[in-house]
């Protein structure tokens, strides 16, 4: 009921504030969570405006304040933020992390994403709020909140894969930037990018992973009727470690100077992997064609058409033959 949820995003709220306030206020905050933040070059006032704190490395501390506050364990385990074992112990699901407060779109917290600060391969790099009353994964963008703004105003809408690539972007200057974290991109996410923007520039990472999501992503993107264009960082950069590698001046040109059409982008992709291999090749046109047919409007899938023609130096009436083909197949 609607008491029910107001009570998890009391509590939510509360583990928030002591998260900022482990972070900036104690000694084991400061030296463990809030230099691992410097050190990765994170500016304070990103660091405030996101409210990313410090989750101390004990048994249950932040349950403990909470009871100590009044809040109910009840509420504190319906979020996720209390977990009680067999043994009917309660303890912290985040011990030992620099914690990200994750917010709806009217800002209100519903969920955390954790950072180990260990580099033990063992250890999960994340540790994510599960679902609740308040938190359902699929329905969220990590940022919408701060970008909103932005994103109507300068009419599109960059999406990363992280937390820290969201953080590293604002750094940058650049604010209209939201990410997918910790799930890999629905339907939903993409309509609720489309209240504010119908473009979408796609920043995910370099590695075969983001490349893979991207290909995904954008189909996704065309498919709901936004427009989409894509920017690839080298060497298996994401969009936090470029920023900090190259700096703020240099990645808002970067980004600026290779955005790139999904048709270009999906053809460098394709063109890469299939080599030399004349058959592979041939296939790449239809997988160019695929993303296109996915298009709604047929009057931007045409213009799409005349582009992928000239790119890929094929005649636009076999490329029209074969959308006409999986348009058909398709209804
Ligand atoms: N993620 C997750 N659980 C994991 C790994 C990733 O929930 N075990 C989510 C997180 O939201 C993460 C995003 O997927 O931010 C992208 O994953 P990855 O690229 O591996 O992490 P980064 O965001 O680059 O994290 P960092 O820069 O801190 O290493
Ligand atoms: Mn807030
Ligand atoms: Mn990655
Ligand atoms: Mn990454
Ligand atoms: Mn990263």
């Amino acid at each position: 009921a609607q008491n029910a949820k107001e009570s998890l995003y009391i509590v939510s709220q509360y583990a928030s504030a002591f998260f900022v306030k482990q972070l900036w206020e104690t000694d084991e905050g400061r030296g463990i969570g809030l230099s691992y933040f410097k050190e990765r070059g994170f500016r304070e006032d990103i660091l405030k405006k996101f409210e990313v704190g410090y989750s101390p490395d004990v048994w249950d501390a932040m349950t403990q304040s909470a009871l100590k506050e009044g809040h109910k364990l009840e509420f504190l385990e319906q979020t996720g933020l209390s977990i009680k074992n067999d043994n009917g112990k309660i303890y912290d699901r985040f011990r030992g992390r620099v914690m990200f407060p994750i917010h709806n779109f009217t800002g209100r917290i519903i969920g955390f994403g954790g950072r180990t600060l260990k580099t033990d391969k063992n250890v999960p790099k994340y540790v994510n709020s599960p679902e609740s009353e308040i938190y359902h994964k699929s329905n969220v963008l990590y940022g919408l909140f701060h970008a909103k703004k932005a994103i109507r105003d300068l009419d599109n809408c960059y999406l990363a894969e992280g937390y820290a690539d969201v953080l590293s972007v604002h750094q940058a200057g650049i604010e209209n930037v939201v990410a997918s974290s910790g799930t890999s991109l629905t339907v939903e996410q993409i309509k609720l990018i489309g209240r504010f923007t119908q473009n979408v520039t796609i920043l995910f990472d370099g590695d075969a992973a983001g490349i893979k999501a991207s290909l995904r992503g954008l189909d996704m993107i065309l498919e709901e009727g936004l427009n989409v264009k894509i920017v690839s960082f080298p060497d298996g950069h994401d969009p936090d470690s470029y920023m900090h590698h190259v700096g703020a001046g240099a990645f808002k040109t970067y980004i600026e100077d290779n955005r790139k059409d999904f048709i270009l982008y999906k053809a460098n992709v394709l063109l890469k992997e299939a080599g030399t291999d004349p058959i592979k090749r041939a296939g790449i046109i239809r997988d160019i064609v695929e993303s296109i047919a996915k298009i709604p409007d047929p009057i931007k899938a045409s213009v799409f058409i005349r582009e992928s023609s000239s790119l890929l130096q094929i005649e636009e009436s076999i490329l029209l033959s074969e959308l006409n083909k999986m348009r058909s197949a398709k209804s």
